[in-house]
């Protein structure tokens, strides 16, 4: 159906915007990627020294794929999930930067926002709180993310499930180099650079 490859694209072409990466060049900081863990996510962009670049980073990360999704959902109705997956695989995996795109946990919160506004509140609770608690933000987006199946699966949104899990998965996965720096014992703390 030519209705879900539109959702899909859109998804994709909003959600591979970086944000992180646009950010820091128009305000002169250079490249976020040869700095910290060389992500283009708000973590990272933190490490350039400045809370408000990583304030809107989040904040744009988090929209784009709200935006796609509440787009869709207007002018192809049931395609939300097509722009859904195309938001946090375009993010992921945008073609722009040799597919080399951020970790997806503000993206992640943008889809549930619009999808299952109660599995985002779960998100950003369990995000900041770990935030805060623990300091440590892959820690922290990683049980977010976890969390998205767990709530459609308590709070009864059954056909979410498998796809929240897929994202879910996703997200963790493109974690994989910050849980060998958990595992080493060298992931650093939210605003200092990681030493591996
Ligand atoms: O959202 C990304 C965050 O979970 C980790 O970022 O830069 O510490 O790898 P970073």
């Amino acid at each position: 159906d030519t209705e879900l490859l539109f959702a899909l694209a859109l998804g994709y072409l909003l959600g591979s915007i970086p944000f992180g990466l646009i950010l820091t060049r128009l305000a002169g900081k250079g490249d976020v990627r040869d700095i910290g863990s060389g992500n283009i996510g708000a973590t990272n962009v933190l490490r350039t020294g400045s809370k408000p670049l990583a304030a809107g980073t989040l904040i744009l990360d988090c929209l784009k794929a709200t935006a796609a999704i509440v787009i869709a959902r207007h002018f192809w109705p049931g395609t939300e999930n097509f722009a859904a997956a195309g938001a946090l695989v375009g993010h992921l995996y945008p073609v722009w930067l040799k597919f080399k795109g951020g970790k997806g946990v503000a993206t992640l919160l943008g889809i549930l926002i619009p999808l299952m506004w109660q599995a985002a509140v779960v998100y950003a609770v369990i995000w900041l709180g770990l935030l805060l608690v623990a300091r440590i933000s892959s820690v922290a987006g990683m049980t977010a993310a976890a969390s998205a199946p767990v709530s459609a699966a308590v709070l009864g949104e059954q056909e979410l499930l498998p796809m929240f899990l897929g994202f879910a998965l996703l997200v963790i996965w493109k974690h994989k180099e910050n849980i060998l720096r958990l595992w080493a014992g060298t992931e650093p703390k939210v605003g200092r650079r990681p030493s591996a």
